[in-house]
């Protein structure tokens, strides 16, 4: 495997997906692992991300300086050339001016991570440091008009870098290098496919669960129904999964997860019909987070309650993803790679109750559960899904839910999600790419806690109005409203007026993120 490190946030992750995508496998590691663990993990190769940082200053992230010498081919981007520079003898230093987005780099000498790319080149840069004088044993291997050392290497010690970043699609050989890299230098095949990987997961499940039982809290979403198919393909029967339906759901959701889970894969399931006790706890509630809290805490009320009944289960199954792990431990902790371990205290265990935990997606990217899923034969629909908040409808109706509004805001948000899939799956038919420019993210109804007059016939109406909201975002850190053509945002007015009973206006929510919210609570 190759071991990506990070020297800033973000920069590692996205170099680590571009490596599995030439199906390497890849993971993160923090910079500061020590040579002997390093030595004990025994990867591939090895990449040094960039970073924020300058690599003189007071708090920059640092390296086992060790590493350079355990025979481990090494690749480092932007920071990472810097680093490996310092470290092995030479100097880094202000350019006259920093260098942002598209340079053109020149070539110079043989390379052989640039070989087969042109002798002038498109790349992405982002610094305002630059190696100054390489490293005994190292050569330039090409240059900009601002950067003397656009990239450099000492072939036999499999020592290699460059000052700009392969792995962000402006650099139009990006995708070169990183083979050369990893194919040429490094002699990897690229053999990390899903077929693979379902093969390796379902004979790891099987390993560690043994003939034991194994409990897991399917919620209809993605990551949840990916970890339920897998396990259920290594164990099948052995696997329960309890579904706790708190009636909150969007509309045809839990007849999706019954027809999938009970009927395609036949897998035992429990449906916790508990519609009516999330209905009482929630009457007169009003404050979102009085919301968010009283569904979250009576989830695994319902959930525990029925795991205690089910015997001899040891296991709880998680679909906790990687993202989720780099993010609660790698960076925070500043901790070795094996202290790496996702938020198990999360889980409420009620006094003498406890499962282990199996998590076998803790590895994966999101996109890359998704391909799972596919793979183990999810539908579309479910593995595609839009992200949904485990709080549900009852943080999209403001102020108190009630059955009336629940209803009304369940058909409204179905005539949404209707037409605006339609609208994505014109736009993926069009550009191929399911979250192309243009194509809604995220996108659902919110019921206000107002109403308006209106006009229906002779009859003047006082009915709801409905908010509809629809995002461009790829992380939900940030995002746009999206740009929709006029007659689509017609339709889904016209629609929801004309069928759902008790609206009767509909309006667009056009606030980016910041200063809004995705979510209107
Ligand atoms: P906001 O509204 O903060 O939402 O821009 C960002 C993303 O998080 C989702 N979201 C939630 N997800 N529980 C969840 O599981 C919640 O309480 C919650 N609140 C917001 C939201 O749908 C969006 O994708």
């Amino acid at each position: 495997f190759v071991a990506v490190f990070d020297f800033g946030a973000q920069y590692g992750q996205l170099i680590a997906r571009r490596v599995r995508d030439l199906h390497v496998y890849s993971e993160i590691v923090p910079c500061d692992i020590s040579a002997e663990e390093i030595s004990r993990m025994a990867p591939s190769a090895i990449i040094l991300s960039g970073g924020p940082a300058s690599v003189y200053a007071d708090d920059a992230p640092d390296m086992d300086k060790r590493i350079f010498s355990l025979g481990i081919p090494v690749l480092g981007f932007c920071y990472g050339q810097q680093i490996m520079s310092v470290k092995l003898g030479g100097e880094v230093g202000h350019t006259e001016k920093g260098e942002y987005g598209p340079a053109t780099i020149t070539r110079q000498g043989t390379s052989r991570i640039l070989d087969g790319t042109p002798d002038t080149q498109t790349v992405w840069m982002s610094h305002r440091d630059a190696v100054a004088r390489v490293p005994e044993g190292f050569t330039v291997t090409s240059t900009t008009d601002v950067c003397p050392v656009a990239s450099m290497e000492d072939a036999s010690r499999n020592l290699y870098a460059t000052q700009f970043h392969p792995e962000v699609r402006h650099t139009a050989y990006g995708k070169s290098i990183l083979e050369n890299f990893l194919f040429g230098v490094c002699g990897l095949e690229p053999n990390w496919t899903m077929d693979n990987i379902i093969d390796e997961k379902v004979e790891a499940i099987r390993q560690q669960v043994g003939d034991s039982k194994v409990i897991l809290a399917l919620s209809g979403g993605v990551d949840s129904s990916v970890v339920a198919a897998l396990v259920h393909r290594a164990i099948g029967d052995q696997l329960t999964c309890v579904f706790v339906n708190h009636g909150m759901l969007r509309k045809g959701e839990p007849e999706m997860v019954e027809e999938v889970f009970r009927k395609q894969f036949n897998v035992p399931l429990v449906h916790v019909h508990a519609e009516e006790r999330y209905a009482k706890l929630l009457a007169g509630v009003t404050d979102p987070e009085q919301k968010r809290r009283r569904i979250g805490t009576q989830f695994w009320k319902e959930f525990f309650s029925v795991a205690q009944k089910l015997d001899g289960v040891k296991y709880l199954a998680q679909g906790t993803i990687y993202p989720d792990i780099i993010e609660s431990g790698a960076r925070k902790t500043g901790g070795k790679a094996s202290t790496i371990k996702s938020h198990h205290n999360l889980i409420p265990f009620p006094e003498g109750v406890h499962f282990d935990l199996i998590e076998p997606l803790d590895h994966f990217f999101k996109d890359e559960v998704r391909e799972l899923g596919v793979s183990l034969g999810l539908p579309a629909k479910m593995v595609y899904r839009q992200p949904f908040p485990g709080p549900g409808l009852a943080i999209r109706i403001i102020g108190e839910v009630t059955p009336e509004k629940l209803a009304i805001l369940k058909n409204a948000d179905a005539i949404v999600r209707e037409e605006l899939d339609a609208y994505n799956e014109r736009l993926f038919q069009e550009t191929g790419e399911r979250n192309s420019e243009h194509s809604c993210w995220q996108y659902f109804a919110v019921l206000p806690d107002i109403k308006s007059v209106g006009v229906m016939g002779d009859e003047r109406t006082y009915q709801r109005p409905v908010i509809v909201r629809a995002v461009e975002s790829s992380d939900a850190m940030t995002a746009d409203w999206a740009k929709l053509p006029y007659d689509v945002i017609g339709q889904i007015s016209s629609r929801i007026v004309d069928e759902v009973d008790g609206v009767n206006r509909v309006v667009y929510d056009v606030t980016p993120k910041p200063p809004a919210t995705i979510e209107w609570e």
